[in-house]
């Protein structure tokens, strides 16, 4: 089955073409292109994302990444739409006036080549990501049983959930933020350090330059021990900025490196616990981790460590570093999941709209 997957529920305008072969025995997923054009570069300058320039950029850029998409899949080829057996577009979470350019483009492939189509959630692609090969993939049914049921970490701009996943498509949310995302956490963080958006990597960076010393600060760790799976980060960046408010000038740049250090420890901390917590309850097989997030390479290392100190012997599962962002194949993998499982459905352009507030 040929899948085109369709991403634009943000800033990046994302399109994908998926092969995945179900055998007897096995699913083998192939990555025949992935094109991903990034708007952070313009949005960079507001210190977050605008969804109106968002709008404009993804109508001036889809089709052009389409084209680009369409062409490294089948570079020979005329009859594209004879190749394509669905099409797998964001339905939502997600901006409004993003998500409409991504799902008003799929709607009219569909119509034009008379495809079903499918609304696909943004946070199941998230979900999925962790199975994307860098080009081909074959996975044995028994090995998906090694991983389920599995406790997911999913962490990006917009969402901090904790789920329990018994199947692929089998998911209940055990808990989520309160506040703010663990990814809004950082980029309000960067943003009150005077770094760069998006503030991820930007803080991750800047915590590198650490030299180690002891700390002369200690930022909270937001509800790491309450006896549920929810989260809260908002004090966090309070935190930060009234620690700030206290140093002088100078001191804000020579502690800065500090800051961004604990502040990440924080975040990660929270992260890493209450997931390694519900783990331990559920009696699960394995972790998996996604979303913007899930590129923190802190985060990566402390998941590996911290398993270790509690001899947990489940597997841990991050995406490849280029599915952790927002992306199209992760969108056409969640799009073959719930097409396959619900495939008596009717998946027509007709009734396909975008639910910007749309739950897991
Ligand atoms: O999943 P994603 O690309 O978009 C949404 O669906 O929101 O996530 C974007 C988020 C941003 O908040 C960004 O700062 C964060 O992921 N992020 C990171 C890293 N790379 C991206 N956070 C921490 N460490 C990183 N290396
Ligand atoms: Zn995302």
């Amino acid at each position: 089955m040929i899948i085109l997957g369709i991403e634009t529920s943000c800033d990046e305008t994302a399109v994908a073409v998926l092969k995945i072969d179900k055998k007897q025995d096995s699913l083998t997923i192939q990555v025949l292109s992935n094109v991903v054009s990034s708007q952070v570069a313009i949005h960079r300058k507001y210190g977050g994302v605008v969804p109106i320039i968002a709008n404009r950029e993804h109508t001036k850029n889809l089709p052009v990444v389409f084209k680009q998409a369409i062409q490294r899949a089948f570079p020979n080829s005329k009859s594209i739409s004879s190749k394509i057996d669905l099409i797998a577009v964001t339905q939502g979470p997600g901006l409004l006036p993003s998500l409409l350019i991504g799902i008003s483009f799929a709607r009219t492939l569909s119509w034009a080549w008379q495809k079903p189509i499918i609304g696909v959630n943004h946070l199941r692609g998230h979900l999925v990501s962790f199975l994307l090969p860098e080009r081909k993939r074959k996975i044995k049914f028994t090995e998906f049983s090694k991983i389920f049921p599995a406790i997911c970490l999913l962490v990006s701009g917009g969402h901090t959930l904790l789920v329990l996943a018994s199947k692929i498509n089998k998911v209940k949310i055990l808990g989520e933020t309160r506040d703010d995302a663990a990814g809004e956490c950082f980029d309000k963080g960067a943003r009150l350090l005077g770094l760069s958006y998006p503030g991820g990597p930007a803080i991750a960076r800047e915590a590198k330059k650490f030299s180690g010393r002891e700390l002369p600060f200690h930022f909270p760790r937001p509800m790491i021990d309450t006896a549920d799976y929810d989260f809260s980060f908002s004090g966090l960046k309070t935190a930060l900025l009234y620690k700030l408010r206290q140093l002088p000038e100078e001191k804000k740049k020579e502690l800065r490196p500090a800051l961004a250090y604990e502040y990440q420890e924080a975040i990660t901390d929270v992260l890493v616990h209450k997931t390694l917590s519900a783990c331990q309850e559920y009696q699960v097989r394995s972790i998996i981790v996604g979303g913007g997030v899930s590129a923190n390479q802190r985060l990566r290392d402390k998941f590996v460590k911290q398993m270790k100190k509690k001899n947990l012997s489940v597997r841990l599962m991050f995406p490849l570093l280029h599915y952790t962002g927002d992306n199209a194949a992760m969108i056409a993998g969640a799009g073959y999941f719930a097409y396959i499982n619900n495939s008596r459905e009717k998946h027509t352009w007709k009734t396909l709209d975008a639910q910007a507030n749309l739950s897991l």
